[in-house]
C-alpha cells in the first residue's frame, strides 16, 4: 500500500490510499463519524461486500449522472438519518463519484465524502481533484461545484472484474500524465505494457499512485481551475471531447483522448512548440496499449465541437502544448487558426 496527502484550500488535507482493501479502511474511517451511507451503482453492488453502512443504490453512466439521482441520494440519506457528522462513501466509476461528491456538497450544506473508485479511469483521474456535478439540458457536467473528498481509497480488488476494453481505457490518462509532466512514468508505462495487460498489482499500484501524485500537484497549484495550471489535465481533451461528440459517443473516452493527444501534439510540432518525435511516441504507446482506434468522423462536426470547447474564451483557446515528453507550456491560439490546423494536420480523422 502507498499513501500520500494533498492540501485543499477549503477542505484541508485529503488522504489518498492506493492498494488498500476497502473493508479494512472503512472500519478505521467510521470511528470519526456519527453515521454513514454507502452509495453504489446497482450494476456493481455485488462487488461491494462490507456491511457497515446502509446502502443506497443508484443508476450510473451518463444517464444516471442527473439531478434526479442526486435527489434520490439526498432523500435516502435522510431516511437513513444521516446527520451533519456523517459521511457519504461513493463506490463506483467516475459517474458515481461525480454524483456522490455533488450530493455531499449540498446535503445539509455540505458533509464529508469518501471516494472509492472502481474503474481505472476513476482510479487515476475522476476520484481526485474535487470536480463534482451532473449533466442537465443535454450538456455534460453543466451543474456542479468544487468539493474535495476527505479520503480516496483505491482498492485494486475492483480491477479484476473490469472488461478489458474498459480496463485499458484508463491508461490513456496515465499516458497523459507521463507525456505532459512525468517522463519517468511515461517510461515505466511503456516498458511494462505486458504487466499492464496482465493486471499486475505491483505495477498498478505504482502507475495509479504516480498518476494521482501528478494530478494532486496540479490541483494544489490551481484547485479552482482559475490560474491556467489545471489546463494541463486537459491535454488531448480538446480534440478528444470533440471526437467523442462527433462520433455520437461511439468511441470511448480513453481512445478519444489518445487520438486527441496524437492530433494535438502534431499541431504542437507544426506550431514549433513540440519536439517532432513526440506524436510518434504517443501513437506507439497507444498501439501497444490497444488504445489506437481507426476512426473517421465528419470533419465539420469535429470542428464545430471544438468551437464549443469549454476552454474557449472569445476568439481564443487556452490549451496545453507538450514541448518534450514530461514538459508542457500554456499556449493561447486563435480558434480559427486551431481549426485550420486540425483540418490540415489531423485530416485523417475525417
Ligand atoms: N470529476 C472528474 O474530475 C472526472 C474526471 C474524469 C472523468 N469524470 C467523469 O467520469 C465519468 C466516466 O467514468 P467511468 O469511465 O468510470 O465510467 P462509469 O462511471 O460510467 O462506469 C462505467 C461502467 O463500468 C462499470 N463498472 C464500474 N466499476 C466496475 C468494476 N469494478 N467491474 C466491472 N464493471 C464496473 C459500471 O457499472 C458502468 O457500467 C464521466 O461522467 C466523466 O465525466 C470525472
Amino acid at each position: 500500500m502507498r499513501s500520500f496527502t494533498y492540501r485543499s484550500q477549503c477542505s484541508g488535507e485529503v488522504k489518498v490510499l492506493v492498494n488498500q482493501p476497502l473493508d479494512e479502511e472503512i472500519r478505521r474511517l467510521l470511528e470519526r463519524y456519527t453515521g454513514c451511507v454507502l452509495i453504489t451503482p446497482s450494476s456493481i453492488s455485488g462487488l461491494v461486500k462490507q456491511g457497515y453502512c446502509p446502502r443506497i443504490m443508484i443508476k450510473d453512466g451518463e444517464e444516471g449522472k442527473s439531478i434526479e439521482t442526486v435527489l434520490e441520494v439526498i432523500k435516502d440519506s435522510m431516511n437513513h438519518s444521516l446527520d451533519r457528522g456523517g459521511v457519504m462513501i461513493g463506490v463506483g466509476g467516475g459517474s458515481t463519484l461525480d454524483v456522490v461528491g455533488f450530493a455531499a456538497a449540498i446535503y445539509m450544506r455540505g458533509i464529508d465524502h469518501v471516494n472509492v473508485p472502481t474503474t481505472t479511469l476513476a482510479m487515476v483521474d475522476a476520484a481526485l481533484g474535487g470536480k463534482t456535478g451532473v449533466n442537465a439540458a443535454n450538456l455534460k457536467n453543466v451543474i456542479g461545484v468544487f468539493k474535495q473528498p476527505v479520503e480516496i481509497v483505491v482498492d485494486l480488488g475492483f480491477v479484476k472484474t473490469l472488461p478489458q476494453a474498459s480496463y485499458l481505457d484508463g491508461f490513456a490518462e496515465v499516458l497523459k500524465y507521463g507525456v505532459t509532466m512525468d517522463k519517468g512514468l511515461f517510461r515505466r508505462l511503456n516498458d511494462n505494457v505486458d504487466r499492464v495487460m496482465a493486471r499486475d498489482g505491483t505495477l498498478l499500484e505504482d502507475l495509479i499512485y504516480s498518476s494521482l501524485v501528478n494530478k494532486a500537484k496540479v490541483v494544489e497549484a490551481d484547485e479552482f481551475d482559475k490560474l491556467g495550471v489545471r489546463i494541463v489535465l486537459n491535454y488531448g481533451h480538446t480534440v478528444g471531447h470533440a471526437l467523442e461528440s462527433a462520433s455520437g459517443f461511439s468511441i470511448s473516452h480513453g481512445r478519444a483522448v489518445g487520438l486527441g493527444m496524437v492530433c494535438e501534439s502534431s499541431i504542437g510540432v507544426k506550431l514549433g512548440y513540440t519536439k517532432p518525435d513526440v506524436p510518434g511516441l504517443i501513437a506507439e504507446s497507444l498501439t501497444k496499449l490497444n488504445l489506437m482506434q481507426d476512426i473517421k468522423v465528419n470533419l465539420d462536426s469535429l470542428l464545430r465541437a471544438i468551437m464549443g470547447d469549454k476552454k474557449r474564451t472569445g476568439d481564443y483557446l487556452n490549451i496545453p502544448m507538450v514541448t518534450d515528453v514530461g514538459d508542457w507550456v500554456k499556449v493561447k491560439v486563435k480558434v480559427s487558426d486551431y481549426l485550420r490546423l486540425v483540418r490540415e494536420v489531423c485530416g485523417y480523422l475525417g
